[in-house]
């Protein structure tokens, strides 16, 4: 009903909208569109009524509430459902327990806040209320296990472009994980798999932006190597607006992987966005530390580097540091 009246009030947007063509769209009785209007209002909505002209959307709040989302997203394909929380320990976390009880592939939950997101390594992932993207989708690719990790890469692929496109801010990626703006970290990728040793059963792809966290709130060894998009877009940046379009262009790259076998344009873009590739990084796997130059990242979405005996490596995982960017200085 809600969603109704939105979509009308949006689509006249600019202009009054009478109430008699409210309640003929929405199928119920002026007052009750009245009170379905007070509810938006209550909700952020910024909607004028004058008498005898009827209403008008005037500004929208950046929620991420489930119905404003759906209205907004055009990646039906993909994307089935939506569950939004206002609070939830971790969106990976809920988003397994899902999965694991059998919820559709395209299944995004999202949340105002996390009480104890993760981040890679067993590590926390910062996520306070209303001011951040904290969000994971459900998969299920017919993919081999090992391909896993390529849905990373298409992953960082969709939020650069999403970035770029939404805010102007110059995003970069650092290999594999990693979103980069003047060299500070202002998205992290966690992808997650169920499996056997030759089927996927599902992958949980959790994604976690940092779109108006102030500075301070950062633990002070963050301070100098996290952002957010807000310290860097012209404009305040709408988290809608970033999830919409990262949803959408994320289906683009994901079904071209999983269905046409083409994860080449995934893999352009981390390459021509990439922070990585020709500079100096610092590989620590299994405890041991790789030193070397990032030379490509090649189909595979491996990163290819000459280690520092001039050899070339393919690296596959790893924790990465950048000389310059972030934290290998
Ligand atoms: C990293 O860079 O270490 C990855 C961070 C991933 C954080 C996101 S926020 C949404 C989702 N839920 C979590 O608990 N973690 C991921």
């Amino acid at each position: 009903m809600k969603k109704a009246i939105l979509e009308k009030l949006r689509e006249k947007s600019g202009s009054f909208v009478s109430g008699e063509e409210l309640s003929r769209t929405a199928g119920v009785t002026r007052s009750a569109i009245w009170k379905h209007i007070k509810q938006l209002k209550e909700e952020g909505y910024d909607i004028e009524s004058i008498s005898r002209r009827g209403y008008q959307l005037k500004g929208e709040p950046d929620t991420l509430d489930a119905k404003a989302l759906e209205i907004e997203i055009k990646a039906k394909k993909l994307i089935k459902k939506i569950i939004h929380f206002d609070s939830i320990d971790s969106t990976n976390t809920q988003a397994k327990i899902l999965a694991a009880q059998g919820e559709v592939e395209g299944t995004v939950v999202i949340a105002e806040e996390q009480t104890e997101g993760r981040g890679r390594l067993g590590r926390q992932w910062l996520s306070p209320k209303g001011t951040g993207i904290w969000m994971s989708m459900i998969l299920r690719p017919e993919i081999e296990p090992w391909e896993a990790a390529k849905i990373t890469q298409v992953a960082a692929a969709a939020v650069a472009i999403a970035i770029r496109e939404s805010t102007g801010c110059q995003a970069g990626i650092k290999w594999p994980n990693d979103i980069i703006i003047n060299g500070k970290k202002v998205c992290g990728i966690l992808t997650e798999m169920s499996g056997e040793l030759n089927s996927v059963n599902f992958v949980v792809l959790g994604i976690g932006m940092n779109v108006n966290v102030d500075k301070e709130e950062f633990p002070l060894e963050l301070q100098s190597i996290a952002a957010s998009i807000k310290e860097f877009a012209a404009e305040t940046a709408s988290r809608k607006e970033i999830v919409v379009k990262i949803l959408s262009t994320f289906e683009e790259l994901y079904e071209d992987f999983v269905k046409n076998k083409n994860i080449a344009r995934s893999i352009d873009v981390c390459r021509k966005y990439s922070v990585t590739l020709g500079r100096q990084v610092r590989i620590i796997q299994r405890g041991s530390a790789i030193l070397g130059e990032a030379m490509d990242i090649n189909d595979e979405g491996e990163l290819i580097i000459t280690n520092d005996k001039g050899e070339i490596q393919k690296v596959v995982s790893g924790e990465v540091s950048v000389r310059g960017i972030t934290d290998y200085i």
